[in-house]
């Protein structure tokens, strides 16, 4: 059975591939992690690998006969953009291991957005170590996580995040004039994708997945429409965004915690980025039809769940 090591599997996104791969009993699975502990239920080893130590790495990935690796590490800061780094640098000098996805799961990451979003080299630099490799990879696009709009209602792994639409308190502090359609997947899908993909001999370099698509002034509508209420909003044009003035909701318990300027800088260019039309991946060649057998949850469909009104 080929073995799949997902890194950082112990997070948001990274559990929720290895959960849905565990289940599909068709590879030997083990969650690579800074420290040793158990995915309860599963039987999925948590193994404690050293992410400053390339050659011990290596050494782990070929001792338990790794040939495909998909990092799912938060890329939040330097250290962990660094870490993903040494990660491919590992693989690529294993002997066992063909293929590799990277830490993704945004949008297009390239040049052009890194004026106003400067962690995006943290993606592109992966990407280019990958290129110039003999590994397989393919870089997962998905627009936003619909998770963030389900929670606590539509099961997920991910931390809460109330960005544009906060249904706690029926606010709204929408990017630009809120017409620019936005591409959403729930994490559940993606991880049925790339289970699907793993399937496969050979991966182009782009891999866009959609459930839906929609603009966060529609996305309010259906808020309001399922609360029955009417909602607080406010809209921030991308001027007051590019001056990193964005309105920043109220998080949720359990939320990321991030100092409020750290969230504020992050808030304002999800901001642009989402105005300048880069969330909606759907123009990216989406690989859905490929993989028939996931039906992706739609908006509506995790709204209506998670915040309709009950009878
Ligand atoms: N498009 C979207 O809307 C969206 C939303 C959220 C996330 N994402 C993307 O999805 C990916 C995963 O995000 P996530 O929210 O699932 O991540 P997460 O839960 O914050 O972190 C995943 C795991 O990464 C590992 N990690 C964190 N910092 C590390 C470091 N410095 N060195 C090594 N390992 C580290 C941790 O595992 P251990 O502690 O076990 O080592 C953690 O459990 C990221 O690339 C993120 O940008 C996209």
């Amino acid at each position: 059975m080929i073995t799949v090591a997902v890194a950082g599997g112990t997070g948001g996104i990274g559990k929720t591939i290895v959960e849905e791969i565990a289940r599909s009993g068709r590879y030997e699975v083990v969650v690579l992690s800074r420290k040793p502990s158990t995915i309860p239920g599963l039987g999925v080893p948590v193994v404690a690998a050293d992410y400053n130590d390339i050659a011990s790495f290596t050494r782990l990935l070929q001792e338990r006969n790794v040939e495909i690796v998909i990092s799912s590490l938060g890329l939040f800061s330097e250290e962990s953009a660094q870490a993903q780094l040494n990660l491919i640098h590992a693989a690529i000098a294993s002997t066992t291991v063909k293929k590799f996805i990277p830490s993704e799961f945004g949008i297009r990451y390239t040049k052009d957005i890194l004026s106003f979003y400067p962690a995006g080299q943290w993606w592109i630099d992966a990407a280019d170590l990958l290129r110039e490799s003999h590994l397989q990879f393919t870089r997962i696009i998905l627009g936003w996580t619909l998770d963030h709009y389900g929670i606590p209602g539509v099961p997920s792994n991910m931390n809460p995040f109330s960005y544009a639409i906060d249904f706690h308190n029926h606010r709204a502090a929408i990017p630009g004039d809120g017409k620019a359609p936005v591409a959403f997947l729930h994490s559940s899908d993606l991880a049925k994708y790339i289970l699907a993909m793993l399937e496969q001999d050979s991966w182009p370099e782009y891999s866009a997945f959609a459930g839906d698509r929609m603009s966060w002034g529609d996305l309010l509508k259906l808020a309001e429409e399922v609360t029955g209420t009417k909602w607080d909003v406010t809209y921030d044009p991308i001027e007051k965004l590019e001056k990193g003035e964005g309105t920043v909701l109220e998080q949720p318990k359990g939320a990321m915690e991030l100092p409020e300027e750290a969230l504020r800088h992050l808030w304002c260019e999800f901001g642009i980025m989402a105005d300048k039309g880069l969330m909606d991946i759907t123009t990216e060649g989406l690989r859905n039809r490929e993989f028939p057998h996931v039906s992706p949850l739609t908006v509506r469909e995790v709204v209506e769940t998670a915040w309709g009104q009950k009878e």
